[in-house]
């Protein structure tokens, strides 16, 4: 099933474009999301609205259009897909992806990439076998493009040969083997801590922070679409738990730490949480009374434990790579590397919350700290900026040639 996977579907010129409408049947129906990009050569053969009205989105297909480009744009197109299958590749666009070209919304959004991407070649038989393309494919190949088909039959053009796009099914097939393939993080585990800590003062009162969990809740998602198996130790949310994740619940950070420490060991940990830093050092159990006295309550406070801190300190459990998150209000590349140091933890990843307003928001903006290196990442749907993490967790992992240790 490709239930939940986004998939960027290119349909460019060629009598084949006819079979992407059954593909896009066969995506829909295993619970794929679908959007198309059809180039002007493409829209000859199949039109927006038949495409729009199987795909059930928008059809995208000029550059220079404002309203593709607000609604969407190229570079929201080109970074938010899983995977990004070309069908049919026609000679032209392999020929554009080759040498780097963009010249109309297709090329562009295929060089603003860095999506997988398939293609399913379809073309006259003469065509595939010039040198020119047999080049083109060569270099496509070395860049880890995956190439379907083309296969051997009666051509549109009258002649026989080579050149002829696989069928739906197979492309279809091909895709479903990539997904079920494609886990890079299988046997690694990982713990996210998400959510807020809430620290009661007494039965209907709490000291809490200001935290939807969609963060750490797409990491944890993230992470065990790519292989992982994942513990999400979230604070009191309203968003669902996440499918394929275990999911342990607390209320405050203590509770926090305590299922943390039992997930232990684990490979990645990233605490995402919003962990209160305080908590009342003498819970009421009955309902503090307003007017008991003249004055308000005062609260004594005492520190909470720093679960980042803790676990990138565990004497005999340390995962291998531990991240957190800085959420600052100003001096944020000061703040973040000054926490990298003193947490102990292997990256930061520090978000300007008042630039942002990332508090419930769907988006957000990362900077991505290590001891000597700073990234930064565009504005994007927190479920983007969890692939964008989650694919340099597998960088980094494979880039230091670390295999899974927990046990
Ligand atoms: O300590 P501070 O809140 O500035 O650092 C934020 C990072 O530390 C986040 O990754 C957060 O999840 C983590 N943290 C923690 N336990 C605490 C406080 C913060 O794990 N008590």
């Amino acid at each position: 099933m490709l239930r939940g996977k986004k998939i960027l579907l290119i349909i460019s010129g060629g009598i084949a474009a006819y079979k992407s409408l059954e593909l896009i049947r066969l995506f829909k129906k295993s619970g794929a999301n679908i959007r198309c990009v059809i180039t002007n050569g493409g829209t000859n053969f199949v039109t927006p609205l038949s495409v729009s009205a199987l795909t059930e989105e928008e059809v995208y297909t000029d550059l220079w259009s404002l309203k593709d480009e607000t609604e969407m744009g190229h570079i929201r197109l080109s970074r938010e897909a899983d995977l990004i299958v070309i069908a049919p590749a026609s000679a032209n666009l392999l020929a554009q992806m080759t040498h780097g070209l963009a010249e109309d919304l297709a090329s562009t959004t295929l060089l603003a990439s860095n999506r997988p991407i398939m293609v399913c070649p379809a073309m006259n038989p003469m065509m595939w076998q010039h040198d020119a393309t047999q080049e083109n494919l060569k270099t496509l190949k070395s860049r880890g493009i995956k190439i379907i088909g083309p296969t051997t039959g009666d051509m549109a053009c009258g002649e026989t040969g080579k050149g002829r796009m696989s069928e739906a099914e197979d492309i279809f097939t091909a895709v479903m083997n990539y997904f079920s393939a494609n886990k890079p993080l299988a046997g690694f585990r990982a713990i996210v801590t998400s959510g807020p800590t809430y620290e009661p003062i007494d039965p209907v009162r709490f000291i809490g922070n200001k935290s939807s969990g969609k963060q750490g809740h797409a990491i944890a998602s993230a992470l065990s679409h790519a292989g992982a198996s994942v513990t999400l130790i979230s604070g009191s949310v309203k968003i669902p738990d996440p499918d394929g994740v275990k999911t342990v619940h607390v209320e405050t950070a203590q509770d926090m730490l305590e299922a943390c420490e039992s997930a232990l060991p684990a490979d990645i940990a990233v605490c995402a949480a919003a962990v209160s830093d305080w908590r009342v050092d003498s819970y009421t159990t009955q309902k503090i009374k307003k007017g008991a006295s003249k004055k308000p309550p005062s609260l004594s406070l005492i520190e909470n434990p720093d679960i980042l801190k803790t676990i990138s300190n565990h004497k005999t459990k340390r995962p291998t790579l531990v991240i957190g998150f800085a959420a600052e209000t100003e001096n944020l590349d000061d703040n973040a590397t000054a926490k990298l140091e003193s947490k102990n933890c292997d990256w930061i990843i520090g978000n300007n919350i008042i630039e942002n307003n990332v508090f419930g928001s769907d988006k957000n903006q990362i900077t991505l700290f290590t001891t000597t290196t700073k990234k930064e990442f565009p504005i994007s749907e927190k479920t983007i900026i969890a692939r964008d993490i989650v694919d340099e967790i597998i960088h980094y992992l494979e880039a230091n040639k670390l295999t899974q240790a927990a046990e």
